[in-house]
């Protein structure tokens, strides 16, 4: 990009941009890096350079930018047409579409309620649950319970069953009270020997059987991110927490609610994370890798339970009162239709395998790092801690931002690199290859040698 115009757009994104998750002030003596184009695992920014994108694009990304597929599904449809509403009309995408999310998601999740990003996929799911509970005759079931340290969306309900102190206590006054449950993290359990995973979930387990006890009655829907909590840090959980807790939403009457908008679509190595523990939830949350991480587009799927609760004469009231300008956006659909092909034509999920195995072999390298602690994976995510003395847990002072140097340090080595916090992590998109893993972690190593020393 010519010089002048890159720096003329430099000048505007100051003056009218505010960027998301952004203390603005970071960037009143540096620029935001300008991107120009995308391919592939690849982001190039106006100056000509190259970056992996290690983090999907803020975990949306599948089978890489620019995938022709998928570029000529976006033109096929906007010959055809571009958007209509999705209430009173319908379209060929949006229905191939729910018939296709309805086969792949879990058992028992037969019908599709679009909206048209992560956070309205869990408002919706939050709003349909109580809703069944109030026309089922048990309207004392109007609370709902959630992990500590999940993160479910910056929209009021998603932030009510929050668990990111950081992102969501300044809200307090704002949210609706729910109830937050401890997390069985993995790192926990590994600290804790070969029984450590067993007890850690049977701890957590416990206390959701003694919340059951007493609030069942008041309980609608417990709302989990399965297996993995992305924004609270990338804590893993025990699979044997989520089957626990599947037979105790069962035997209790409280709908279990899969948040699966990071999870969804092959991430951790299997289409949905729920699969790791062979669970079915209720309700299920999808988005982001929905259109492949291509086009904003959220579905929320129910059980043939839920659906019945609305079903009935118009004069009853029972209608689902909820829908959003672009839901089920006709572009969006066709996209993930054409995703979803790709993953049959290109066996992702097969094919994913073996750079899952060469990330583990990547991890393990850079968990023997000074200062690396707690490595951990799933698939094709990997985090890990950096601490000043990683034996004894001992963090860096918080004023080093080594969160933040490491972002930068990324750039320097080809990396798009957005730590939670201390915590550092790949969020891999599938197309990712063994050989693209072997030179994300070298170049991985040089920026902790650049920051860390
Ligand atoms: C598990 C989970 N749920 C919901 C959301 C919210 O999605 P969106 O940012 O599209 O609103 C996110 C976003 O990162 C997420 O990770």
């Amino acid at each position: 990009m010519e010089e002048t115009i890159k720096q003329e757009l430099l000048r505007k994104d100051r003056s009218y941009v505010w960027h998301p998750f952004t203390q603005m002030k970071d960037y009143d003596d540096r620029d935001h890096v300008l991107i120009e184009r995308a391919e592939g695992i690849y982001i190039y920014d106006a100056d000509g350079r190259r970056f992996y994108d290690t983090v999907s694009s803020w975990w949306c990304n599948l089978h890489g930018h620019g995938h022709p597929r998928i570029k000529e599904a976006i033109r096929q449809q906007l010959d055809r047409f571009d958007h209509i509403m999705f209430s009173g009309l319908t379209h060929a995408p949006g229905i191939e579409l729910a018939e296709q999310l309805v086969s792949i998601t879990p058992a028992g999740l037969n019908k599709v309620f679009y909206s048209d990003n992560g956070s309205t996929a869990v408002e919706v799911a939050i709003k349909m649950s109580f809703q069944y509970w109030q026309q089922i005759g048990r309207a004392s079931k109007t609370k709902f319970a959630f992990l500590d340290g999940s993160y479910h969306g910056d929209t009021l309900g998603a932030v009510s069953v929050g668990g990111v102190q950081l992102y969501h206590s300044l809200f307090k006054p704002l949210l609706f009270h729910a109830h937050r449950m401890p997390a069985p993290d993995l790192r926990q359990a590994r600290a804790a020997g070969p029984e450590g995973e067993r007890e850690v979930a049977e701890t957590a387990l416990a206390q959701v059987r003694e919340l059951f006890e007493r609030e069942a009655d008041t309980l609608a829907g417990f709302i989990v991110e399965p297996m993995l909590q992305g924004a609270g840090g990338m804590i893993m959980t025990p699979a044997a927490y989520l089957q626990g807790l599947r037979e105790l939403c069962t035997a209790y009457g409280v709908h279990l609610i899969a948040d699966e908008v990071a999870t969804g679509f092959g991430r951790t190595g299997k289409m949905f994370a729920c699969e790791h523990a062979g669970v079915s939830p209720d309700i299920i949350c999808l988005s982001k890798g929905l259109t492949a991480g291509i086009m904003p587009l959220s579905a929320t799927l129910c059980t043939d339970d839920i659906y019945d609760a609305f079903y009935d004469d118009y004069a009853t009231q029972k209608t689902f009162f909820h829908g959003h300008s672009f839901t089920g956006n006709p572009v969006a659909c066709a996209v993930a239709l054409a995703s979803l092909r790709l993953f049959e034509e290109e066996c992702t999920l097969e094919r994913a395998q073996d750079t899952i195995a060469a990330l583990a072999e990547a991890l393990g390298d850079i968990a023997r790092l000074p200062h690396v602690a707690d490595a951990r994976q799933l698939g094709l995510v990997a985090a890990f801690d950096l601490y000043e003395d990683a034996e004894r847990r001992r963090p860096f002072p918080p004023e080093r931002r080594i969160g933040a140097a490491m972002y930068e340090a990324g750039f320097e080595e080809g990396l798009i690199l957005r730590p939670l916090g201390d915590t550092l992590y790949y969020w891999l998109p599938l197309c990712a290859t063994p050989d693209d893993i072997r030179d994300i972690a070298a170049r991985t190593k040089r920026v902790l040698r650049r920051v860390l020393g």
